[in-house]
């Protein structure tokens, strides 16, 4: 088939290079220029496991190019998938203006029929503005052509988007005519394995069922936040009680960590989004609501424990931060706890020396001027004479250090773990002052 994908930014790019890899023909637009021309001299703008191979084997067979000419990639796809962002408005709600200016495209320059794929993730009701941009601007054009709008939300997570892709859980598509159906049917066939993945259904569920998986998701990890802060006081080890809820099948095992907080380009976002669903319907997200505010806490958590320790004060004080990725595997630090830690032991006048093992380029962008804040070359080089080790991502670089190493260089060997990655009662033998969360 030949495919169109708008916009060849994280989800774009791995949709189109996946789509491609099976054997399609794949053109990606971008507006930006210097994006695209990244991308056509076989560079990628973003950090993501396996991808720059598969773009790179990709385009040299010839089945996958990129564009800034919207009429060539409207003209080029039968299929045109529209993944470009949707950031939240003031009030939390997805702006939709990339989504439509993008169908609005479609509809000018589209020469016969197309199945139209919103896989941006957009709140309930998307699937009918966008049909209805396309057919005012056909309409403007004095001309009729068929067409049908689908929803298909993505399901990647960042640093395992490909395997998500080439092997997904389950394939969401919002449909409401045969064609269409058909066509993504032949689409996502090479992806079956060995059962049925995709679900059909109608477009407004399936616009939903995106936001769905999220916020459950988001909320359980604001559950087990909350349950952790009140195991320390109670003198419980969250860590086990997570097993021990864990083992009953209807809970599972996933997503019970708690930590320092969810960030990233999708769960706040979502969160957020959904909650102003519920306002402009009339429904008070209340449950969404309190997870929200849990985490927005939660942030701050490492650094209450800190400040515990040291007071409120710490001008004078030095730490060394590991982490700053909003989690392992990706350079993305939207969200990103980290980002809140960092600001607010500086504005207490503390000194933050940060590592991260693939983040601090990224960081560096929105982080370089922050006063007291500073980026190390090594992981071990920023625990010299440091008060405290406080560590904000799990990266598997920081499971094992030496901690023989540690202990000499940190003014005083007291470590902040806000992601529970070392076991307490060994690193207090070691001699080790310890605070993770929740144990
Ligand atoms: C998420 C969804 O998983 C994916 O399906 C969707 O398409 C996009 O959003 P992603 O944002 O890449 O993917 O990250 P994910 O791995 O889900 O983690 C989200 C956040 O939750 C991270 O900040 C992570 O540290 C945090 N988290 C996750 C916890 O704090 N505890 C957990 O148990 C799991």
């Amino acid at each position: 088939m030949n495919i169109t994908v708008i916009g060849s930014g994280y989800v774009g790019l791995v949709t189109g290079t996946c789509l491609a890899e099976v054997g399609n023909h794949v053109l990606c637009l971008d507006v930006d220029p210097a994006k695209i021309a990244m991308l056509q001299a076989g560079g990628i703008p973003i950090y993501e496991p396996g991808l720059e191979e598969m773009v790179k084997r990709n385009v040299a067979a010839g089945r996958l190019s990129f564009t800034t000419d919207v009429a060539a990639s409207v003209a080029f796809g039968d299929i045109q998938f529209i993944a470009v962002g949707t950031p939240p408005d003031e009030d939390g709600s997805a702006d939709l203006q990339y989504v439509l200016a993008a169908a609005r495209n479609i509809g000018q320059h589209m020469n016969g029929y197309k199945v139209i794929v919103d896989k941006s993730t957009v709140p309930v009701g998307t699937a009918d503005k966008v049909n209805a941009a396309i057919a005012a601007t056909l309409a403007a054009r004095d001309t009729s052509i068929d067409y049908s709008v689908v929803s298909n939300p993505e399901f990647l997570k960042e640093g395992a988007a490909i395997e998500d892709f080439m092997k997904p859980d389950r394939i969401v598509v919002g449909a409401g005519d045969e064609r269409a159906i058909d066509m993504m049917r032949r689409l996502y066939a090479p992806f079956q394995r060995n059962h049925e993945r995709i679900l059909f259904m109608d477009v407004r569920s399936a616009e939903l069922t995106k936001y769905a998986a999220n916020a459950m998701l988001a909320t359980r990890i604001s559950f087990m936040n909350e349950l952790a802060n009140l195991a320390e006081t109670l003198g419980v080890d969250i860590e086990l009680v997570r097993k021990g809820i864990g083992s009953d099948p209807r809970i599972g095992y996933h997503f019970l960590y708690p930590g320092t907080g969810y960030g990233g380009s999708c769960f706040p976002k979502d969160v957020k989004a959904l909650v102003a669903t519920g306002r402009d319907n009339g429904h008070a997200m209340r449950v969404l609501t309190a997870v929200e505010a849990a985490n927005d806490a939660q942030k701050l958590r490492l650094v209450e424990k800190v400040v515990a320790r040291f007071g409120a004060d710490l001008s004078g004080r030095r730490f060394a931060l590991w982490g700053l990725a909003f989690k392992p595997n990706t350079d993305d630090m939207r969200e990103a706890p980290s980002r809140v830690i960092v600001d607010e032991l500086t504005r207490r006048g503390a000194q933050v020396l940060a590592f991260d093992p693939v983040a601090m380029h990224e960081a560096s962008r929105t982080m370089a001027d922050i006063a007291g804040f500073s980026f190390a070359d090594d992981m071990m080089s920023p625990l010299h004479g440091a008060d405290a080790l406080l560590i904000a991502t799990e990266w598997k670089a920081f499971r094992s250090p030496d901690f023989a190493e540690l202990k000499r260089l940190l003014q005083q060997p007291l470590i902040f773990d806000g992601r529970n990655m070392y076991d307490p009662a060994w690193l207090r033998a070691q001699g080790f002052e310890y605070h993770a969360i929740g144990r």
